[in-house]
């Protein structure tokens, strides 16, 4: 092992060719110049990168953990790839981990390993609830929120977030206006991509208070529980915060965006209810595959070995974050909320719509060089779900710093010219 927790330098500055290497997030843009701007638009002396620069899908531009990179390697040089069963010392690497970095103590029996969190958010739609029943969720949203309850003839319920003190926040009056005894299934998304809040002790107490007087299961999405970037914070699993929240949750994790391994399809869900289980099992019987060996290999790497590699990504992405907030709070008619996790930044280009008459602003930076996410996918802007006028971008600052860096020009540009 390279790694074995010591102070070891990573290089996330390194900046990884991506174009060619089947990446949805390079692909979209390959071979294609960025268009020609309409005024002229000078990309800066640093600006190293001809084509638009992609900062949308929510991977990042890193290299894996060395550890993980190794424990590939020794599978691959094995070179037998049948099929796989997770073994016991990766079931004991959740565990210990799950028990270490956020103080929650699970059973080996409780885990149902998933090749990924959509098919688990997917297998919970089908789980609860029957045909017509609805489920919950709060926007803006990370798409397959919105999708997964349909593809399984459920109906979407939702209510907006709020911006309050600056800060993303619940309404709880407007979620609990939103339900009705049809509701059955509360789809969390805990840390939340887009908005970047790390939901307190306080709200998940609410919602689990609600999910109790209403009789919901509560599935919490915590794909991004490894990204809090905010060095005061600690994530709190909404099933940690009491047994009976426990009994109605499944929570779905996976080491897939904190080690940046989602091409690996490794992920589980804890199920702390069996009956629960169960029915969310029988659910998957017959269309969700097993992980594949290497998925699985690259998930006890991560949680055994990629301790230091973790701190020093936490440290980088912090740093990326200040740089966002920043260098987007000078830019007119563009605003932002503070990041507490993920590397997601969501972007209020309300004004600059307004300034500039512009309908689509993810079309407005995409010409200007920069790809990012169209917040109307979230379930959010004028041609979203929520139509109070507001239009946002996502941008994604998993990326090394010069590559960030040229993005962030490119919009200062495209803002000022
Ligand atoms: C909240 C959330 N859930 C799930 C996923 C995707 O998970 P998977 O690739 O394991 O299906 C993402 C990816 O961006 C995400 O942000």
């Amino acid at each position: 092992m390279r790694e074995k927790g010591k102070s070891v330098g990573f290089d996330f500055d390194k900046v990884i060719v991506r174009t060619g290497s089947d990446s949805i997030k390079w692909g979209k843009y390959a071979g294609r110049d960025v268009p020609r701007w309409p005024k002229a638009i000078s990309f800066g002396a640093g600006d190293f990168f001809q084509g638009v620069i992609p900062l949308w899908v929510a991977d990042m531009d890193f290299a894996a953990p060395p550890a993980v990179l190794d424990a590939l390697q020794r599978r691959i040089e094995h070179g037998v790839f049948g099929y796989c069963a997770p073994w016991p010392s990766l079931n004991d690497a959740v565990l210990a981990h799950l028990s270490s970095e956020y103080g929650w103590r699970i059973e080996a029996d409780w885990l149902v390993w998933l090749p990924g969190l959509v098919t688990g958010i997917n297998v919970a739609c089908r789980a609860v609830g029957g045909p017509d029943s609805e489920v919950f969720t709060a926007t803006p949203i990370y798409p397959p929120f919105l999708s997964s309850p349909r593809f399984s003839q459920r109906r979407v319920v939702s209510a907006p977030l709020v911006r309050r003190d600056g800060a993303w926040a619940w309404d709880f009056d407007a979620l609990e206006a939103a339900l009705s005894p049809a509701t059955r299934l509360f789809l969390l998304c805990h840390p939340h991509n887009p908005v970047g809040r790390l939901w307190r002790e306080d709200e998940l107490q609410r919602i689990a208070e609600i999910a109790e007087r209403h009789d919901l299961i509560v599935c919490s999405d915590e794909i991004h529980c490894g990204l809090v970037l905010d060095p005061q914070l600690r994530h709190r699993p909404f099933a940690a915060i009491s047994p009976e929240a426990a009994q109605r949750s499944i929570t779905l994790m996976a080491p897939s965006k904190t080690f940046n391994i989602p091409g690996l399809g490794s992920a589980f869900a804890v199920i702390p209810d069996a009956a629960l289980r169960r029915v969310f099992r029988a659910a998957m019987q017959g269309i969700v595959p097993d992980v594949t060996v290497l998925g699985l290999a690259a998930t006890e790497a991560a949680f055994r070995h990629a301790g230091a590699w973790h701190v020093a990504l936490l440290e980088y992405l912090r740093a990326n974050r200040d740089r966002v907030e920043e260098r987007i709070a000078a830019l007119p008619g563009l605003a932002m909320t503070h990041v507490e996790a993920t590397y997601l930044a969501w972007i209020d280009a309300t004004e600059l719509c307004r300034m500039r008459s512009l309908e689509h602003p993810q079309h407005f930076f995409e010409q200007a060089g920069v790809g990012l996410s169209d917040g109307a996918d979230f379930g959010w802007g004028p041609r979203g779900q929520r139509n109070d006028g507001s239009s946002f971008v996502r941008l994604n600052f998993g990326c090394p710093r010069a590559l960030l860096d040229s993005a962030l020009d490119r919009m200062q540009a495209a803002v000022t010219t």
